[in-house]
């Protein structure tokens, strides 16, 4: 493939896909040298970079503000709909107003916000206050930031985890000494990209300012997603649900708005899912509530002891959920049993969703599960190379997958490395669709793989002298494996009250 010329660059999203793309750009020279780990390019190949931001800080998922959150479910017109299970309905594409054409940051097209505000951006954290990662301190970085010694003291109760406040100031850290925050438009929504007749991509984007939304227009050269892919919750569809919530409003939350345990307090409550968000909550849901059900419909792969742990003391299982029968608010459960709950919590995943993209970014199968067609290497548009993502690969050691997919755009888009035809794109997608699914599997690195297969296939797409972010962090990848017993200890500790949720968090 011929080299690609790009000066300037939009980036849609601030959390650690969106930083790490702004940092290697902003560390790579024009003759495609790095100077990632150093100061910033002294000669910079790009001229113009800008982050749109929704949220009012950088960060992402992990920003330090996360204590407000999104509305428990979808509004009931969008539950009514009974399509709320489409990423395209919880988060609707949203038309940038007439006139927009020719309007600019300066001149915007003012518009007053409308009866839902702005509440159907999902835009808001799915961190609470008790949350600890539950990937090593070493592996919650990217591979140029320090790995502060402190995070290694055995003798912390959540070791070897950080705290989320803890890794939100990482990201303060590294955002203040980068200086990333001038090159970000906060409470701006990125809500159409596509290209105009002279070959630039056309940003329309929304700045919120109070109960005024102000859009405008911006070219660039090429474009970076990095929306994040745990933002829109995903419900699954079920008969009954939406007359449900309307005859009892209060009872249903996605694990996204779940911020303390105050609301299931004595209560029957029900959690929906199997994955790592169930056991999350149900660690601080059971030692509180009256009696606590857990309905799930597969094993779990990637942490292992999920399953017991979903079947321990304290939680009754149950298969998947037939129906809800509106008037009695009785749950039926696949094996015939039914039961009422004061509260209901979905943990049922997100979906990857990209509402500002028209012809690019399709979902495979929309729903948790979902696949993002037309990538290589989950990062680089197959039809357009001028787009590209970080952020999409799914692995325990999703900052340094991250970083690779950041350094390898900046690697083309400097024009110093060119990829491979499209054929051979397409034929590398085929080939691991078929060994890994034609779903999230395809996405999917376990943290033995992720180097081998996934950061050193980008490896050869970074900038001149770009070091490799597992060089030096995958002989501890071990430690990932170490990471799933203490996990295991502290959701058991935690559930029987052995350990208390006080020692967990930051005093
Ligand atoms: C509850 C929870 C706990 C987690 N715990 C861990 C953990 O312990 N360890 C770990 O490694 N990973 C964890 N993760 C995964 C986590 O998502 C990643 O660590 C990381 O945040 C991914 O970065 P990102 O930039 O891809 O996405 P995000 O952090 O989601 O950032 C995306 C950003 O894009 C912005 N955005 C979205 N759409 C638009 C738009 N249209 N216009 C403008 N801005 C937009 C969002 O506001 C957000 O700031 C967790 C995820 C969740 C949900
Ligand atoms: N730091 C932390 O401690 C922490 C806490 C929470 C979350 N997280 C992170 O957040 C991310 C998302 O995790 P998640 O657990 O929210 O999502 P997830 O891994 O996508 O899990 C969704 C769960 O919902 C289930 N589900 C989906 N549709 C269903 C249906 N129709 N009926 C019954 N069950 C259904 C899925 O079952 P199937 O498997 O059968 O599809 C799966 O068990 C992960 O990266 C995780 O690491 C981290």
């Amino acid at each position: 493939m011929t080299k690609i010329n790009v000066d300037s660059i939009g980036i849609i999203g601030a959390g650690p896909g969106g930083l790490a793309a702004l940092y290697e750009f902003l560390h790579t020279n024009k003759d495609g040298s790095s100077t990632s780990g150093g100061a910033q390019a002294a000669d910079p190949a790009f001229s113009k970079i800008v982050a749109f931001e929704q949220k009012a800080e950088a960060g992402g998922i992990w920003t330090p503000a996360s204590v407000q959150a999104d509305l428990p479910v979808p509004p009931q017109h969008i539950l009514d709909s009974e399509e709320y299970q489409s990423p395209e309905v919880v988060r609707p594409r949203v038309d940038p107003p007439t006139g927009i054409e020719g309007a600019s940051i300066d001149s915007p097209v003012v518009e007053t916000v409308g009866k839902h505000g702005n509440e159907l951006e999902w835009s808001r954290s799915g961190i609470f206050p008790n949350l600890f990662t539950n990937i090593p301190a070493r592996f919650t970085r990217y591979s140029f930031m320090p790995d502060e010694d402190k995070y290694h003291d055995k003798s912390r109760k959540i070791y070897p985890f950080l705290h989320h406040q803890e890794l939100s100031q990482r990201f303060s850290n590294f955002i203040e000494q980068e200086q990333l925050n001038k090159y970000i438009r906060f409470n701006t929504t990125v809500e159409k990209v596509e290209k105009n007749d002279a070959g630039k991509w056309v940003v329309s984007a929304k700045r919120k300012n109070g109960d005024k939304n102000e859009w405008y227009q911006e070219e660039f050269d090429a474009i970076v997603v990095s929306n994040g892919h745990y933002t829109v919750p995903h419900i699954p569809k079920i008969p009954g649900l939406a007359e449900f919530n309307k005859k009892h409003p209060g009872v249903l939350i996605h694990a996204k708005s779940f911020r303390g345990t105050d609301e299931f307090k004595d209560k029957n409550v029900l959690v929906v899912g199997g994955s790592i968000s169930t056991a999350n909550v149900l660690q601080y849901i059971v030692p509180v509530a009256k009696k606590t059900v857990n309905s799930k419909r597969g094993r779990h792969y990637v942490f292992e002891f999920i399953n017991d742990a979903l079947v321990s003391e304290g939680i009754t299982p149950k298969g998947q959920i037939t129906k809800i029968d509106p008037e009695s608010g009785e749950v039926h459960f696949e094996d015939g049993t039914t039961d009422v709950f004061e509260k209901i919590l979905f943990s049922t995943g997100y979906h990857y969703h990209y509402p500002f993209l028209a012809d690019h970014f399709k979902l495979v199968n929309p729903g948790n599960l979902s696949r993002v067609d037309g990538l290589y290497l989950h990062t680089f548009n197959q039809a357009d190379p001028t787009l590209g993502s970080a952020g999409i690969a799914v692995s325990q050691l999703n900052f340094h997958t991250i970083e690779a997919s950041a350094a390898a755009l900046a690697g083309v888009w400097s024009g110093a490395k060119t990829l491979p035809t499209v054929q051979e794109q397409k034929d590398w997608e085929r080939k691991d669709v078929e060994e890994k699914g034609d779903s999230i599997f395809f996405h999917y690195y376990s943290h033995r793989d992720a180097k081998e297969k996934f950061v050193d296939k980008l490896a050869p797409y970074f900038p001149e002298g770009r070091a490799n972010p597992l060089a030096r962090d995958q002989q501890y990848v071990g430690e990932i494996d170490e990471g799933l017993e203490y996990l295991k200890d502290l959701f058991y500790g935690l559930k029987d009250k052995s350990i208390k949720v006080e020692e967990t968090i930051l005093a």
